[in-house]
């Protein structure tokens, strides 16, 4: 198992990486602004997605180029931006869900310092890159090398053979299908983006023709189809986005429930996969309630019911729908405990979407 060997050092690595003590005070906050989450984004630090340089020193391959020597290449993003500044604003709005950086901001001073210590004064060409869509062929591929291409690649935010971390959710294969898949890894972005042209929606970045090729595409499919429930039942450590996998025996399995709207344009079509998770396609909602959760409960009454999110469903640019959404039931819940699903909000008990499940 050589890929977990890589792997394991990579996130303890992006896990510890508050101890940073070495250089100078504003050497050392550009450091931790590119090794860390910013504290106004997401749960994505620009390590994250780009080494300073490849192959990377932890054998990891991320989704956006290196960026050590970008200092000095002469424009950014395919030429259309010929500030760094502006390159590195488009990834904090873009991907860290975070505003853009002020010119005399303190951490972009710091950021760029780092960055430009890093790049030294070689001149570096400007980088080309190509969003494409996935094949249509997706069937065929080796598995075993999908799980080592995984583990190399995609195991920065979804965490060692696919058990998620707090980037990103665990990857079920019962939960997916191969279109889903190809889709993800080829154009996922926000479809509104001011820099990428053909996105198709989502936080997760897309790998451009030159980051994957078709081939280990398909090997990737072949994994993660055959992936069902990751490393053995602790639904991915607590992430946010881990899901933990359950048996898939109970009468209601393949309900389904439409969301009727209240409140905040919820919308959706939430249908009962196994015996603990619920996947919500087709989800709407403007993402800016405070401490909103998907909750179960009988009769129409989630007032006396139960939390099926972990986290508040708050998120900036809300959910457009693009990508399902999962909840699932507490340990000591079954589906035998609802009949309906609601988006809820808790502080005043209140329904902005629910409905309840019946046979298609
Ligand atoms: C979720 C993934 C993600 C995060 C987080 C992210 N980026 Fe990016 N970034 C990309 C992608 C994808 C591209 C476009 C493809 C490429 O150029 O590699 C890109 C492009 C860039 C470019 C332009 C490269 C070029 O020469 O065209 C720079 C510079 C850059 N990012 C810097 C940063 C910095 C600095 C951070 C942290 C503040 C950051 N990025 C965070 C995904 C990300
Ligand atoms: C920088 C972090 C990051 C990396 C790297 C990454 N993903 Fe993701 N991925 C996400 C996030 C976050 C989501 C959740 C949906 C969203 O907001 O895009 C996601 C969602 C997905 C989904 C959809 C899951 C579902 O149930 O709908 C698939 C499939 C997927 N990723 C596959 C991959 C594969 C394969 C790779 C490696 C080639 C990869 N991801 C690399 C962050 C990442």
């Amino acid at each position: 198992m050589r890929q977990l060997t890589l792997a394991i050092p990579l996130l303890a690595v992006i896990g510890s990486l508050g101890c940073s003590d070495s250089g100078t005070v504003a050497a050392a906050s550009g450091e931790t602004l590119y090794l860390e989450p910013h504290s106004d984004g997401n749960t994505f630090a620009c390590a994250s997605c780009h080494a300073l340089e490849e192959p990377a020193p932890d054998g990891i391959r991320r989704p956006g180029h290196p960026i050590g020597n970008a200092t000095n290449r002469p424009s950014f993003k395919n030429g259309q931006l010929s500030a760094l500044l502006d390159a590195v604003n488009s990834c904090r709005v873009e991907w860290m869900a975070a505003p853009a950086f002020n010119e005399a901001d303190a951490r972009w001073l710091a950021l760029s310092e780092y960055l430009s210590d890093a790049a030294g004064s070689s001149p570096a060409p400007p980088l080309s890159y190509q969003i494409v869509s996935p094949p249509t062929e997706l069937g065929g591929g080796d598995p075993m090398a999908g799980q080592d291409l995984f583990n190399t690649s995609c195991v920065v935010c979804h965490g060692v053979d696919a058990s998620g971390t707090e980037r990103a959710l665990a990857l079920r294969g019962s939960l997916l299908d191969a279109e889903t898949i190809g889709r993800r890894v080829r154009t996922s972005g926000a479809s509104n983006s001011s820099v990428y042209e053909g996105l198709t929606g989502g936080r997760m970045p897309f790998w451009a023709e030159d980051r994957l090729s078709d081939d280990e595409l398909v090997d990737l499919v072949a994994f993660i189809l055959g992936n069902d429930g990751g490393t053995g039942g602790t639904g991915g450590g607590g992430g946010n986005g881990g899901l933990r996998p359950c048996d898939a025996t109970h009468s209601k399995i393949g309900q389904v429930a439409e969301l009727q709207t209240f409140a905040h344009q919820v919308s959706g079509t939430a249908v009962i996969v196994d015996d603990c998770t619920v996947r919500v396609d087709d989800f709407i909602y403007d993402g800016t309630g405070i401490d909103v959760r998907f909750y179960g409960g009988l009769a129409g009454d989630y007032a006396s019911g139960f939390s099926m999110s972990e986290e508040d469903l708050r998120r900036s640019g809300g959910y457009d729908g693009s990508e399902p959404v999962y909840a699932q039931l507490p340990e000591n819940r079954t589906f035998d405990d609802l009949d309906g699903i609601s988006v809820w909000c808790v502080p005043v008990a209140a329904s902005f979407g629910d409905g309840l499940f019946t046979n298609p």
